[in-house]
C-alpha cells in the first residue's frame, strides 16, 4: 500500500469515500475500489477494461508507451536472442531462467509427454477434412480432460504441474495433426531425439515417402515466433482463461476457452487477417487506395497488424519479427518476396500518415509473423493455431498463478442494467 489515497466525492451530498492506492513494482498504481459497492451501492463502469486491473500478477509486464515487454523482468529482445522457447517456458512457469541441469530435466519432462492418447486420433477422423484448424483445436484440447484424469485436481500443485507440462508438450502434436488431417496425409508421431520446435516442424512437414531435413534457420525463426507469442499479460484470451479457471474448471477446459477467444480477428486471428489483407492489396500501387479505406470508419476496413490496446509505440515483438523475416527470406532465397516488399512499403506509408500518427497506431507482432510463417510453409489457416501453441505456456502460467493465489475468487463482473423495468406478463391470447 502507498501512503496516497484517492477520494471519491458525490455531487448529491452523499459522503465522500477514500480508497487506498496500491503500488506494483513498476507501472501504473491502482486505486483499490473493492469496498466501493458495499460502502456506496455504486459499481464502476469500464467496458473493455480500459482502466481496470483484474488481478495482481508477477509474470509479464508491458510498457505500452515505451514499447517494452518483459517476461519475469527480462526484456523480450534479450530472451529472443539468448534463449530457446523451452527456457522461456521454464521462466514463465517458474519465475527464473533454468540453469543447465534444470533445463535438461525440464526438456526431458516435456519430451516425455509429446505423444497424445492414441484414441485422440479417432476424434480427428470425426471432423470434416475442410475444418478450420482452430475449430478442431478448441475441441481436441478441451477433450484432453477426458483422457488425463490423473492431473485434474486443481488443488494439488503436482497435478497442476503435470497438466502444464502435458499442455506444452502436446500442443505441437495436436496442431500438426490438425494440419495433417486437413491435408489428407498420415499423422506423424513425435520423435524425441529432436528439439521442441524441430520436432513440431517434422510432424508438420514429413511424409512417409520422403525424409524431412530440419533447416536450423527455419527452426530458429519458428522458435522465435513461439518466444514472442509466449505471454502478453492480461489480454483477452488470457483473461478468458483466468475467468474460466476462476470457477474451478480443469486446466484443459480453461485452455480450450482461451483458444476460442484467441480465434477472433481482433486478437490471434490478426496474423491471418494481415496476410489476407496483403494478398488483397496485391501491389504497391494499390496502397494509397487501401490506406484511404482503412481511415474511413464506414468502410469496415482496418489496417490489420496495426494498432494495439496497450502499445502506443512500435510493438517490440514486431521489430524482432521484421528481423526474422529478413533472415528467413534470405535463407530461402526469397529476398524479392512480393508480400514482404508490400508490407514494408505499407508500413512506411502508414507510419507517416497523420491518421495513424495521431492515434499512435504502429505495427504489432502480427504484421510480419504471417510472412515468416508463409515462407516456412505454414498455411495461412494454421497461423492462429501456431499462436495458440506458443501462448499455451502463458495461459497455463497465468492460470496457475491465479489458482495458487489465496485471495482468488470466482470472476463475476456486474452491469449497468438498461433494459425494461419490472412489468407483468399478459396471457398469449391478449398479446
Ligand atoms: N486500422 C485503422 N484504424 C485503426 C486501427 C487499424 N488497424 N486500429 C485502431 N484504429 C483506430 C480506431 O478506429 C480508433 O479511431 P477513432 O479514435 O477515430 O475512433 C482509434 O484507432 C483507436 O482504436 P480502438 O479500436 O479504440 O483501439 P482498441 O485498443 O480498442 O483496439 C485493436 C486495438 C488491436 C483491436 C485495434 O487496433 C485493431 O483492430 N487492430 C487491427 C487488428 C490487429 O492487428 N490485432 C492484433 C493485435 S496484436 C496481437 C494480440 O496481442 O492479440
Amino acid at each position: 500500500m502507498t501512503d496516497k489515497n484517492a477520494t471519491l466525492s458525490f455531487s448529491d451530498g452523499s459522503p465522500a469515500i477514500s480508497f487506498p492506492i496500491l503500488p506494483g513494482t513498476i507501472g501504473p498504481q491502482v486505486v483499490d475500489i473493492r469496498p466501493l459497492y458495499s460502502k456506496t451501492g455504486h459499481f464502476t463502469y469500464d467496458p473493455g477494461f480500459m482502466s481496470t486491473a483484474a488481478c495482481t500478477s508477477s509474470i509479464t509486464y508491458i510498457d505500452g508507451d515505451k514499447g517494452e515487454l518483459l517476461y519475469r523482468g527480462y526484456p523480450i529482445e534479450q530472451l529472443a536472442v539468448n534463449c530457446d522457447f523451452l527456457e522461456v517456458c521454464y521462466l514463465l512457469l517458474k519465475g527464473e531462467l533454468p540453469n543447465a541441469k534444470q533445463k535438461s530435466e525440464f526438456v526431458t519432462m516435456v519430451t516425455n509427454h509429446t505423444m497424445v492418447h492414441e484414441q485422440m486420433n479417432q476424434f480427428f477422423r470425426g471432423f470434416r477434412r475442410d475444418s478450420h484448424p482452430m475449430a478442431m483445436l478448441v475441441g481436441v484440447v478441451g477433450s484432453l480432460s477426458a483422457f488425463y484424469h490423473d492431473s485434474l485436481d486443481i488443488t494439488d500443485a503436482h497435478h497442476r504441474e503435470v497438466s502444464a507440462i502435458r499442455l506444452i508438450a502436446k500442443l505441437p502434436t495436436l496442431v500438426a495433426t490438425c494440419y495433417k488431417y486437413t491435408m489428407g496425409q498420415p499423422f506423424v508421431y513425435p520423435r524425441n531425439e529432436l528439439g521442441y520446435t524441430a520436432n513440431f516442424m517434422r510432424m508438420m512437414f514429413s511424409v512417409p515417402c520422403e525424409d524431412y531435413k530440419v533447416n536450423d534457420v527455419l527452426v530458429r525463426a519458428l522458435d522465435r515466433i513461439f518466444i514472442l507469442h509466449a505471454d502478453h499479460e492480461q489480454n483477452a484470451s488470457t483473461s478468458t482463461v483466468r475467468l474460466a479457471g476462476s470457477s474451478g474448471a480443469n486446466p484443459f477446459a480453461c485452455i480450450a476457452a482461451g483458444i476460442a477467444c484467441l480465434w477472433g480477428p481482433a486478437h490471434g486471428g490478426a496474423n491471418e487477417a494481415a496476410l489476407n489483407m496483403l494478398e488483397g492489396i496485391g501491389d504497391v500501387s494499390k496502397i494509397g487506395d487501401f490506406i484511404k479505406r482503412a481511415k474511413d470508419k464506414n468502410s469496415g476496413v482496418k489496417l490489420m497488424g496495426f494498432g494495439h490496446r496497450v502499445y502506443k509505440n512500435y510493438d517490440p515483438r514486431a521489430k524482432l519479427m521484421r528481423e526474422t523475416c529478413h533472415e528467413v527470406l534470405e535463407e530461402l532465397g526469397l529476398h524479392d518476396d512480393r508480400l514482404f516488399k508490400l508490407a514494408m512499403a505499407l508500413e512506411k506509408i502508414a507510419l507517416e500518415d497523420d491518421y495513424f500518427v495521431q492515434r499512435k497506431l504502429y505495427p504489432n507482432v502480427d504484421f510480419y509473423s504471417g510472412i515468416v510463417q508463409r515462407a516456412i510453409g505454414i498455411p495461412v489457416s494454421l497461423f492462429t493455431a501456431i499462436f495458440a501453441l506458443a501462448r499455451t505456456v502463458g495461459w497455463i502460467a497465468q492460470w496457475n498463478e491465479m489458482i495458487s493465489d489465496p485471495d482468488q475468487k470466482i470472476g463475476r463482473p456486474r452491469q449497468l442494467y438498461c433494459g425494461a423495468v419490472r412489468r407483468d406478463v399478459t396471457p398469449l391470447a391478449t398479446r
